[in-house]
């Protein structure tokens, strides 16, 4: 069948909106009718060439809702007419980590950047017969989509997906980036620097978590306006310009938790959030840099380390399991407790996948959502 797509050719370069040959459902596969696709800062570290990818061109997207429209051989446990949120790491549900409960990190993880499908193959090509991958096994910013079973997660139907699409990456990562990877505590002091689609997550997990200080760093004015309403109870434009209140509110101490959800990462970066943790505290790692990435971490050295006794905690998907997080997520949202609709700074239709990317990159937006009905 045929599909309009946001497509990459050249790393760096543009998304250029172009119509697709998809296939039907193989094994195990499910065509889906995409509604809603959040538009997260990974997809444009593909574009930016921050992280290189196995294959170009390649079909952008990961963070989607749609609706089931057709089954292939051997689907399980989905139906045609389902909801469903894509995960961007099919779990297999029978390596170690799946068996582990960390589902994030199943062995299908290696094949994420390769754009290719579990099996090997692709199920998108171009008007010349070119094999066009997917991000993530995904390629969410299409109007339709071939996904495997493993990477959907069936939801519940009362949650408008143009919604619920943001829990399918940014809201789950940041949640738990402060709930599981910093494992925050009542009465906690947590700083969260970055606080875009990923961070402001953070920031409601730290909240609801019952942490006394939430501390928000960000560059941009808005959003250290905009964290205030998710829980911040301050603000600052640089972790150096939080220093003086972090000790004042830790007896000098420093964070109990601090929370790396800046668009890029850098190693300064990190040198900067580890210095702001206390003895014995967590550093939690979410935010990503180039891949190519291999200066010093300032300030981080063995002897330090050891002697502060700091954890420095890398976290993929929030450390928590798609399948279980996601309904946790939306059960959140249907209680009031966490805000969904408020994330959604503004709404864009496929074709203006540029524009909406320029506007991530100025910080105008907490997250775009690409509706494919626009
Ligand atoms: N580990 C994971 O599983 C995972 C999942 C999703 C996204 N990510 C990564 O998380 C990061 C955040 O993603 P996002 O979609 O929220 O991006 P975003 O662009 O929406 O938000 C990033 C925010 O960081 C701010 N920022 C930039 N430089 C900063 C600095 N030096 N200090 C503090 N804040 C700074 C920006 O102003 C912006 O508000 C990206 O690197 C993304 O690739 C990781
Ligand atoms: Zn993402
Ligand atoms: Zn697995």
């Amino acid at each position: 069948m045929r599909t309009k797509a946001a497509v990459l050719r050249e790393a760096p370069g543009e998304w250029a909106v172009e119509e697709l040959e998809l296939d039907g459902p193989g094994v195990g596969e499910v065509l889906v009718e995409m509604v809603a696709s959040g538009l997260c800062h990974s997809d444009d570290h593909i574009s930016a060439g921050d992280t290189q990818v196995g294959h170009l061109p390649l079909v952008g997207g990961h963070e989607g809702a749609g609706i089931v429209r057709e089954l292939g051989p051997g689907v399980h446990g989905l139906e045609v007419g389902d909801h469903i949120l894509t995960s961007f790491v099919p779990g297999c549900g029978e390596c170690r980590w799946c068996a582990m409960g960390m589902q994030g990190l199943c062995n299908n993880g290696a094949m994420l950047l390769q754009g290719k499908q579990l099996d090997g193959t692709f199920r998108m090509r171009d008007d010349s017969g070119t094999d066009v991958g997917t991000m993530c096994l995904l390629g969410t910013f299409s109007q339709w989509q071939v996904f495997d079973q493993k990477s959907c997660v069936k939801i519940a139907k009362d949650v408008p997906l143009e919604v619920a699409c943001l829990v399918s990456c940014g809201v789950q990562t940041g949640f738990g980036s402060a709930t599981t990877a910093g494992d925050v505590q009542a009465g906690d002091v947590v700083l969260v620097a970055g606080v875009g689609g990923v961070g402001m997550n953070a920031v409601q997990g730290a909240s609801l978590r019952g942490a006394a200080h939430v501390l928000a760093v960000d560059p941009v004015e808005d959003k250290r306006k905009w964290a205030l309403q998710f829980g911040a109870t301050e603000s600052f434009e640089s972790i150096a310009a939080a220093s003086d209140r972090l000790s004042e509110v830790t007896g000098g101490q420093g964070a109990d938790v601090a929370i790396l959800t800046a668009g890029i990462v850098r190693n300064e970066l990190i040198g900067a959030a580890y210095q702001a943790v206390r003895k014995a505290g967590t550093l939690v790692v979410t935010g990503l840099g180039p891949d190519s990435e291999d200066a010093p971490i300032p300030g981080l050295n063995a002897f330090g380390l050891a002697m502060w006794q700091k954890r420095i905690q890398g976290a993929l998907y929030g450390m928590k399991s798609p399948r279980e997080a996601m309904p946790m997520l939306l059960d959140l949202y249907r209680s009031g407790r966490l805000k969904l609709d408020e994330l959604v700074t503004r709404v864009y239709s496929l074709d203006e996948i540029n524009i909406a990317y320029d506007d991530m990159r100025n910080g105008r937006n907490i997250r775009g959502v690409i509706h494919f009905s626009k």
